[in-house]
């Protein structure tokens, strides 16, 4: 197996789950890990670096991988492209449009380097399932979505840097609902309007940012999609139903490292108009259940791939990250971000 030199940058709570799971893949051999406080990178074997710049120019790796707080995230991941290196960044890919549209651009400039993005619910079991599902055909078409994702905030949410715009860029919606967005968009297809939107501040009265975000986006083929990104939703949950001209499938739940969005569930009914009486509207249901979360091992694997063995990315490219910021950004509405005012 082929090992790449990988740098880890922004050895924060992510920072360090994808530590563990690069070190079990095998293929990526850590040779730095950088973080701007000290602190996060006592424990590691390997050379630690509290300035990222220091920590490419040292360590020259092949692959960099970005953890930071969102402001961070473009400009370690246009200078690391720009010195010709994998990069796999987290979500969300940046604050706001021009953070995800430079990063493309960048890329763009070095074909010969693989960019993506951690759009890593595309790999959870339900919505693996649910693609391969729909793809065989047996429900029929997709014709409408509703997904709802919401968190509770914690006792420390106000003081936590995600509420922070300067280093968030926003509030739930772009730190939690944009992966509810980029299920949308992969179930459905690009939207080309917004039919409807509300950003508000309901709860969390003391934060610049929304804690709540609605909206009904509609794709140029006419399928409709609402989503509600929250964080007042006090027992946490992730619900995705998708619609089909034959049938239905719904997500509940979703494996995660809390453990507190439920068990992850995928459920589908086939259409029964002619069912016996007293089941119309009762057909039967299909239930498939996980109790693993293995998205980040496809996630880092499908990575793995593309650098070893030139594979194209599919899932959180460079254009995903601009069509989704395009979706944030049209959501957030003219005051760029958090709240519509
Ligand atoms: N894919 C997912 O499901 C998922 C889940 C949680 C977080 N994330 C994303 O991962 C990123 C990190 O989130 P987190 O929960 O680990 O936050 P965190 O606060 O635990 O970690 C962020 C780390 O980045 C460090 N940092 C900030 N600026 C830096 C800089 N300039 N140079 C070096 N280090 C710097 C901080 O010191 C901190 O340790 C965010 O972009 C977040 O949106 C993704």
């Amino acid at each position: 197996m082929k090992r790449l030199t990988t740098v880890v940058i922004g050895m924060g709570r992510m920072g360090k789950m994808r530590y563990e799971k690069l070190k079990r893949h095998g293929g990526f051999q850590i040779t730095g890990v950088c973080d701007e406080k000290p602190e996060n990178l006592q424990g590691y074997p390997e050379p630690g670096y509290v300035d990222w710049e220091e920590c490419l120019a040292r360590c020259d790796p092949e692959v960099v991988f970005v953890c930071t707080v969102n402001a961070a995230i473009p400009a370690v991941v246009c200078r690391a492209l720009s010195l010709g290196k994998h990069v796999f960044s987290e979500k969300p890919p940046g604050r706001d449009l021009a953070d995800a549209e430079a990063m493309r651009r960048e890329g763009e400039r070095h074909p010969e380097c693989v960019l993506k993005f951690g759009f890593n619910h595309r790999y959870h079991n339900c919505v693996i399932e649910a693609k391969a599902l729909i793809q065989s055909g047996l429900i029929g078409d997709v014709v409408c979505a509703r997904g709802v994702y919401g968190k509770a905030g914690s006792p420390t949410f106000a003081e936590e840097w995600r509420n922070d715009i300067r280093l968030s860029g926003g509030g739930i919606l772009l730190d939690q609902g944009i992966h509810m967005l980029d299920l949308l968009r992969y179930f459905l297809g690009e939207f080309d309007r917004i039919m409807g939107r509300s950003v508000d501040t309901l709860v969390w009265k003391q934060l610049p940012t929304e804690d709540s975000a609605f909206a009904i986006l509609k794709t140029q083929d006419g399928k409709l999609a609402s989503l509600h990104s929250n964080a007042l939703q006090w027992r946490h949950k992730f619900d995705l139903d998708i619609i089909c001209t034959q049938g239905y499938i719904a997500l509940n739940g979703l494996i995660t490292s809390t453990n507190s969005y439920g068990e992850e569930k995928m459920t589908y009914y086939k259409k029964d108009l002619n069912a016996r009486s007293g089941a119309l509207g009762k057909p039967l249901e299909h239930t498939m259940c996980f109790d693993q979360d293995q998205s980040w091992e496809h996630e880092h694997q499908e990575f793995y791939e593309a650098v070893v063995s030139g594979t194209p990315i599919r899932n959180g490219t460079a254009q995903d990250a601009v069509r989704v910021m395009e979706l944030v950004e049209r959501i957030y509405g003219n005051t760029g971000r958090g709240p519509a005012l």
